[in-house]
C-alpha cells in the first residue's frame, strides 16, 4: 500500500539478530567456506545440501522435546495441516536425508559435510544470532574410535588453519543405555533434595529430563546444583574403553584434550563422546564448535540402529574471534581486467558491445554508468584497479581498433579489435 496518509514510514531493517553478509565480507566468508571444503574432502567428506526446512516433528523428535531449542527456539510454520521449521541445526536433516536415501542399505559408511545457515529464535547477543552459519560434519555407519578421534582433529585443523592457537578441546563421554539410566537416577538423586528452590523450568525438568537441568542459564539454579555426579564415573567398561581410545588416538597425533565430565551438550541425541571446542578469547559464551555421537538417531528417525559421530562448527563465533585476534586480514576481491572507456560521447551502444565481446572472449571487464568525462573515466579507471584501461572512440570505431593503456605499465598501444582479447588474456 501507498502512503498519502501522511504517516513517516519507517526505514525497513534486517528481523532482529539476522543480519547482511555485505560485499565487502564475501572474501573473508568465502575464506571459511574454502577452508572447511578443501580440509573435509581432503578426508574423503562429501558436501550435502539438505532443505531449510523441515517438519516440525523430525527436530522434536531428535533433538529432545524438553530441550532449549525445541521448547524456545523454533521458527516454526504451519500450512493447512502441516507444521514446518526452519531447521535450528543440521544433524536431524542429514540423518533424515541419509535414511530417505537408501544409505544404510547401500553404502551405510558415509563421510558428509554441510555449510549453511539455522535458525534459532535466542535472545540475540555477542556471538549469538538468530540466523548463522553452521560447517557441519557428519560421520554415519561407524563406532570405530578413530572416527571421533578424525572429526575432532577435523575441527581443531579448521579453527588451525585460521590462524587460531589457543584453543581449548574439551572432551567428555554420555554413555549409553545402561550407563546412562544409572547416570540419570544419581542425578535425580543427587538433586532431589533441592530441587524445590530450583526455577519453574529446572522443576519441569528434573520430571521430564533430567539432564537438561543442567543446562539452565539461572546463576541462582547453577548454584544449587554446583558439583553434580560425574558421567565418567558411571561409565560402562566398554564405553570407559570407547573414550579412552578416543583420547589416547588424539594424543598420538598431538592434540591435547581437557576432559570437562559437566560436558552434556544441549540436544538430547548424544551418546558415548561429546566434545566442544573452545576459544577463550570469547569469554563465557566461547564455544565455537560442538559435537559428538549419536549412536541412535538413525534409529529413532525410523532407519536401523547405526552409530554415527559429527559436530558444528559456528561462523558467528569464528569470525568474532579472528577479528578479536586481528587475523581478519582484507581479503581484496579482484577487480575487472578491463576498464572500457567511452573516449567520445554517445558511444554507450558501442561500449556495451565491446564489454561484452571482452566477456565472451574470457575478459572480466566492466565500464562507466554515470556519464563521466573522458578524464573522470580514466581515474576511475585507476582507482579501481583494473589492469587496463580499453579506449573506445568515434575514429577508433571506423578503424576497427582500440586504445589499450596498461594501467600497471603506464603504456598506451592501439589494437586491433580483431586481436584485442588476445592482448588482454594474461
Ligand atoms: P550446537 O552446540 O547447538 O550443536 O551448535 C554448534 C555450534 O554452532 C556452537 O558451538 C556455536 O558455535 C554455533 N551456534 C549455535 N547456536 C548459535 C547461534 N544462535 N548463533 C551463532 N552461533 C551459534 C549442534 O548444532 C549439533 N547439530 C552439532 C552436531 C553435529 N552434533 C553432531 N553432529
Amino acid at each position: 500500500m501507498s502512503g498519502g496518509t501522511g504517516q513517516e514510514r519507517r526505514p525497513y531493517r534486517a528481523p532482529r539478530g539476522i543480519r547482511d553478509v555485505l560485499p565487502d565480507e564475501v572474501p573473508l566468508w568465502e575464506r571459511l567456506e574454502r577452508t572447511a571444503s578443501r580440509l573435509a574432502r581432503a578426508r574423503g567428506y562429501r558436501e550435502i545440501r539438505p532443505p531449510l526446512l523441515e517438519e516440525t516433528a523430525l527436530f522434536t523428535r531428535s533433538v529432545g522435546e524438553v530441550t532449549d531449542i525445541v521448547e524456545k527456539e523454533m521458527f516454526t510454520l504451519e500450512r493447512g495441516e502441516h507444521s514446518f521449521t526452519l531447521r535450528p541445526e543440521g544433524t536431524a536433516g542429514i540423518v533424515r536425508a541419509y535414511i530417505e536415501a537408501g544409505f544404510p542399505k547401500n553404502a551405510p559408511v558415509q563421510r558428509l559435510f554441510h555449510i549453511g545457515p539455522m535458525f534459532r529464535y535466542e535472545r540475540p547477543q555477542k556471538g549469538r544470532e538468530r540466523m548463522f552459519t553452521q560447517f557441519d560434519v557428519e560421520v554415519l555407519g561407524s563406532l570405530d574410535p578413530r572416527l571421533d578421534a578424525e572429526i575432532i582433529q577435523l575441527a581443531a585443523r579448521f579453527f588451525e588453519e585460521l590462524g587460531l592457537t589457543r584453543l581449548e578441546v574439551r572432551v567428555n563421554s554420555m554413555g549409553d543405555g545402561a550407563d546412562r539410566d544409572a547416570y540419570r537416577a544419581a542425578l535425580r538423586a543427587y538433586l532431589a533434595p533441592r530441587i524445590q528452590e530450583h526455577c519453574d523450568l529446572c522443576r519441569a525438568r528434573f520430571e521430564r529430563n533430567v539432564l537438561r537441568v543442567l543446562d539452565c542459564k539461572n546463576p541462582a539454579c547453577q548454584a544449587l546444583h554446583a558439583d553434580p555426579p560425574r558421567l565418567v564415573d558411571h561409565l560402562s567398561a566398554e564405553n570407559g574403553e570407547h573414550f579412552e581410545s578416543v583420547r589416547a588416538l588424539l594424543a598420538d597425533v598431538g592434540r591435547e584434550t581437557v576432559v570437562d565430565s559437566g560436558l552434556v551438550r544441549g540436544l538430547d541425541y548424544y551418546t558415548r563422546t561429546v566434545f566442544e571446542v573452545h576459544a577463550p578469547e570469547l569469554g563465557a559464551r566461547s564455544a565455537i564448535c560442538g559435537g559428538g555421537r549419536y549412536d541412535h538417531l538413525v534409529r529413532d528417525l525410523g532407519g536401523p540402529d547405526v552409530p554415527a559421530v559429527g559436530f558444528a562448527i559456528g561462523f558467528t563465533g569464528t569470525l568474532l574471534v579472528l577479528r578479536e585476534l586481528g587475523l581478519l586480514a582484507d581479503v581484496a576481491v579482484e577487480p575487472a581486467r578491463a576498464f572500457v572507456v567511452a573516449a567520445t560521447e554517445g558511444l554507450e551502444r558501442e561500449v556495451f558491445r565491446l564489454a561484452e565481446e571482452l566477456r565472451a572472449g574470457g575478459i572480466s571487464a566492466i565500464y562507466d554508468l554515470e556519464q563521466k568525462s573522458l578524464k573522470a573515466q580514466m581515474k576511475a579507471a585507476n582507482k579501481g584497479g583494473h589492469r587496463y584501461a580499453v579506449l573506445l572512440g568515434a575514429d577508433e570505431l571506423a578503424r576497427g581498433a582500440v586504445q589499450v593503456k596498461d594501467l600497471q605499465a603506464a603504456e598506451q598501444n592501439e589494437v586491433d579489435r580483431a586481436a584485442l582479447v588476445a592482448a588482454l588474456a594474461e
